[in-house]
């Protein structure tokens, strides 16, 4: 049988780092606010000519360095992002331009924070039917400039920054079971108000920012990742007490907590940078794999179960051994 397995991981984070303190002097907030409600401390913001390629760039060449691998060996590139350079030519082309990756299918996947696990899981089907043998997979945000930096309510949760893995072909288990689902009947409590077919040219949208109910989010968000995570085991066949390590979209350090709650999980067991990154939409969960793997504490062999929940509402869930 062959398993899809991650043989390298790369993050890049923008220089330049927003702390809580900073935003008291932006908006009507406190730090004691945002790390109880949030377990935000501080986040990392692109430079205002910096784009999401440039930091999956950044990102990509880290992951192919871990890998040992050439540019020239790989034969796919995904891209998971809801802030992507432009809205075409999509952003897996600019990188696999960028880095002069060969011919190959370039693919931008929009699933707002759960990009990642989607761009991920197409992989994983590719590596499997044959069709890849080394795929390039990065989660990447810009989420700052979707953000309206004097609404409280949004602004002090998020952050950029760019996460890649490589996968490739292995007769050694990789990934076991991955997850996907939506369901659009709730894109009101969470969406950005402006596209490429929807009030682009019109006058002030230029003033456009991400809309959100964040207490509805939360419950929400809460049901469904625990019903994530133990769909995914279930499906591998796997008991919740062989997991090594949770590693979850950081949106909010009390929506993780609830998940390790559902899972048995103590928090030692999660990987968590919701502290350091705030909340970077589909660059969340590959940028806390890497920092778990460089920071010895995942480590080959391992089962890991990766989860991610954002606007759509969208979710997904890949389980995997290192
Ligand atoms: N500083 C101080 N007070 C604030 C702030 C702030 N930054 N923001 C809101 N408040 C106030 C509100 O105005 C409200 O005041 P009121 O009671 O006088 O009306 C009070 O705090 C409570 O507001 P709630 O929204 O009910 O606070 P809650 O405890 O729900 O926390 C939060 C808000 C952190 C946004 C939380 O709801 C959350 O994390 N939601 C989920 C976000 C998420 O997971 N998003 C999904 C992924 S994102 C994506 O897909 C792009």
């Amino acid at each position: 049988m062959t398993y899809t397995k991650i043989v390298g991981t790369g993050r890049y984070l923008p220089e330049r780092i927003l702390t809580n303190f900073d935003l008291e002097k932006m908006v009507d907030t406190t730090d004691e606010w945002i790390r109880t409600r949030t377990g935000v401390e501080r986040r990392h913001v692109v430079a205002a000519e910096q784009t999401t390629s440039d930091m999956c760039v950044e990102a990509a060449k880290i992951a192919i360095d871990d890998a040992g691998i050439k540019v020239t060996d790989i034969d796919m590139v995904l891209v998971g992002t809801t802030s992507p350079d432009l809205i075409f030519p999509n952003c897996a082309t600019l990188v696999q331009h960028r880095l002069g990756i060969p011919a190959c299918p370039a693919i931008g996947m929009e699933a707002a924070c759960t990009s990642f696990i989607y761009a991920l899981t197409t992989a994983d089907k590719f590596i499997k039917a044959g069709e890849a043998k080394c795929a390039l997979v990065i989660g990447a945000e810009c989420i700052s400039k979707l953000v309206d930096w004097t609404d409280r309510n949004t602004c002090v949760l998020f952050g950029d920054g760019a996460g890649a893995v490589i996968v490739r072909p292995s007769e050694e288990p990789g990934i076991v079971a991955t997850h996907l689902g939506a369901d659009g009947q709730y894109k009101d409590l969470l969406y950005y108000p402006v596209g490429a077919s929807k009030d682009l040219h019109k006058a002030g949208t230029d003033q456009a920012s991400i809309m959100m109910t964040g207490n509805e989010v939360f419950k929400v968000a809460v049901k469904t990742l625990g019903n994530v995570a133990t769909e995914v085991l279930a499906k591998a066949g796997i008991h919740q007490d062989e997991l090594d390590w949770l590693v979850p979209h950081q949106a909010n350090i009390r929506i993780i907590q609830a998940t390790a709650k559902r899972l048995d999980l103590p928090l030692e067991k999660v990987i968590l940078t919701v502290q350091d990154h705030g909340n970077t939409s589909a660059a969340s969960v590959p940028m806390a794999l890497d920092v778990g793997r460089r920071d010895g504490r995942i480590k080959p062999g391992q089962l890991v179960l990766m989860e991610a929940f954002g606007g759509g509402f969208t979710w997904g869930s890949v389980l995997l051994r290192m």
